[in-house]
């Protein structure tokens, strides 16, 4: 069942990335707008800054109250080039939105049908008039499926894990490999089997396993197929 109405019609320019956490999926979309002149659209952000909107209300992440804070929350994304700035209510919680907390209840908030419908709605509304990387889960599903292209980042849940690791302990955030793995085969197990828009490859997707690719051969891997089927060069 979709979130929210679909738009039918002409194809839109918009690539879709779309795959579990930890297949580079971020760092991947990032690159490639640059390299094709596109703006990105990282759809996980939202999702993250009305996890903190619930958070900061004390409100149980799974209970129906969740509602009345996101409905309440005004969630913002500057798109440009380079990273995503996220604004909740004015504030930029750009950084806060990557905590071990929020990372822990977010598919919990994002599993509530009406959190769904007002994120896919902020996220049309970006491509109007824009060319547009859009990275998240339901992408080509839900949220553009007249997509120019569809992609599904795939990668085993060893290296992804290993991956957000790194990354976290780049960021000088506390990390144990062993615990991160838990949570990416928890959050892959919630995200794959919520009832509203679970993670899935879009029956026209075009799926690329990056278990053993290099950052650089997945980039040059999507902006081939960006080449043949939107034919813009890079
Ligand atoms: O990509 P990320 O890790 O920042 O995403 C955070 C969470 O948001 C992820 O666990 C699932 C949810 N999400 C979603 O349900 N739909 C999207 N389009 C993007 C993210």
């Amino acid at each position: 069942m979709s979130a929210a109405a679909t738009p039918t019609g002409d194809t839109v320019q918009v690539v879709a990335i779309d795959g579990p956490a930890g297949t580079g999926k971020s760092t991947v979309s990032a690159s490639l707008a640059e390299r094709i002149g596109a703006h990105m659209l990282d759809t996980g952000a939202m999702y993250r800054a009305a996890t903190l909107a619930v958070l900061r209300a004390g409100v149980d992440p799974a209970s129906d109250d969740v509602r009345d804070v996101v409905d309440a929350a005004d969630i913002r994304l500057a798109v440009g080039d380079g990273d995503t700035q996220v604004f909740l209510n004015g504030e930029d919680v750009s950084d806060e939105i990557r905590t071990n907390d929020v990372t822990a209840a977010v598919s919990a908030v994002s599993a509530h049908a009406y959190v769904r419908t007002k994120l896919v709605e902020l996220q049309r509304r970006h491509a109007d008039d824009q060319f547009l990387v859009v990275e998240g889960r339901d992408i080509g599903t839900v949220v553009f499926p007249n997509a120019a292209l569809k992609v599904f980042l795939t990668a085993t849940p060893e290296a992804r894990a290993e991956r957000r690791h790194r990354q976290n302990v780049a960021a000088g955030r506390e990390s144990i490999l062993a615990e991160v793995l838990e949570a990416v085969n928890l959050r892959d197990h919630l995200d794959s089997t919520r009832a509203v828009s679970p993670l899935r490859a879009a029956d026209d997707a075009v799926v690329v396993d990056t278990s053993e690719m290099t950052l650089e051969q997945v980039i040059d891997r999507l902006t081939e197929l960006v080449t043949e089927r939107i034919g813009v060069r890079p």
